[in-house]
């Protein structure tokens, strides 16, 4: 399919949601209680995985949505600024497939049964393995933390083309262009 100018209206929404469930997803993170060795799945914990499997499949979606409705780079953008920010695009698809994944491998290992917010039961990826539990717990953290990074470095440059360069790019993700 040859790539469009502009993003349509599912890419946007996309965008949106994710960006809304990332927020609230940050916010459990950091919320809820630590965790303890041994420690069974409480309430916060269970919203928290449900939430991240749920922003698991809504990427999956998008990332499907994006490769079979391709939007070229805005017209403005030259060189390497154009690659920086393709580059920058799959990177943050990549951490938060990673981000979902390690978290998702955490319970598995700790041989957590959970159901998806309290309803259905969740598979796990692998059986218990209390030996990996603190790396795949470094993994999380670290998949979590870059991802926080290079948000934060995605949105300075949406600020800096919206209030700086005063161009049209945080146009493209905005509603009626
Ligand atoms: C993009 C989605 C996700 C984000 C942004 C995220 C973020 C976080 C944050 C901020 C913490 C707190 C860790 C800390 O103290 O630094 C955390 C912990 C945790 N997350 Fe996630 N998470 C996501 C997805 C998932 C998923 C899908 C699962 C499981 C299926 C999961 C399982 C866990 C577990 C078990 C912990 C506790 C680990 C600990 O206390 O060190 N996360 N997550
Ligand atoms: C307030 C926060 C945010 C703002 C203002 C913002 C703004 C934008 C803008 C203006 C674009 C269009 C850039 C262009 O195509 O030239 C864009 C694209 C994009 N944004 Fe954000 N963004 C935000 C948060 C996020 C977050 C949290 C993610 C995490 C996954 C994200 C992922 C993406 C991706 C992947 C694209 C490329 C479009 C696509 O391939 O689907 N954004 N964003």
């Amino acid at each position: 399919m040859p790539a469009q100018s502009q993003y349509g209206t599912t890419a946007k929404l996309f965008h949106w949601l994710i960006v809304a469930l990332l927020t609230v997803q940050y916010a459990i993170g950091w919320l809820m209680p630590d965790l303890h060795r041994d420690m069974k799945p409480g309430a916060p914990m269970t919203l928290h995985v449900s939430l991240g499997l749920t922003i698991l499949a809504v990427i999956a979606l998008r990332l499907v949505w994006r490769l079979t409705h391709p939007v070229a780079p805005d017209s403005s953008l030259v060189g390497l600024q154009r690659l920086a920010s393709e580059a920058m695009h799959w990177l943050l698809y990549l951490l938060v497939f990673v981000t979902t994944l390690t978290g998702w491998m955490f319970a598995s290992f700790r041989g957590w049964s959970i159901s998806y917010f309290g309803m259905w039961p969740l598979p796990m990826l692998s059986p218990a393995n209390p030996a990996y539990n603190k790396a795949i717990d470094g993994w999380h953290q670290a998949a979590e933390w870059s991802l926080l990074i290079i948000i934060v470095l995605h949105v300075s440059m949406a600020l800096v083309h919206r209030f700086i360069y005063r161009d049209g790019i945080m146009q493209r993700m905005l509603r009626g262009n």
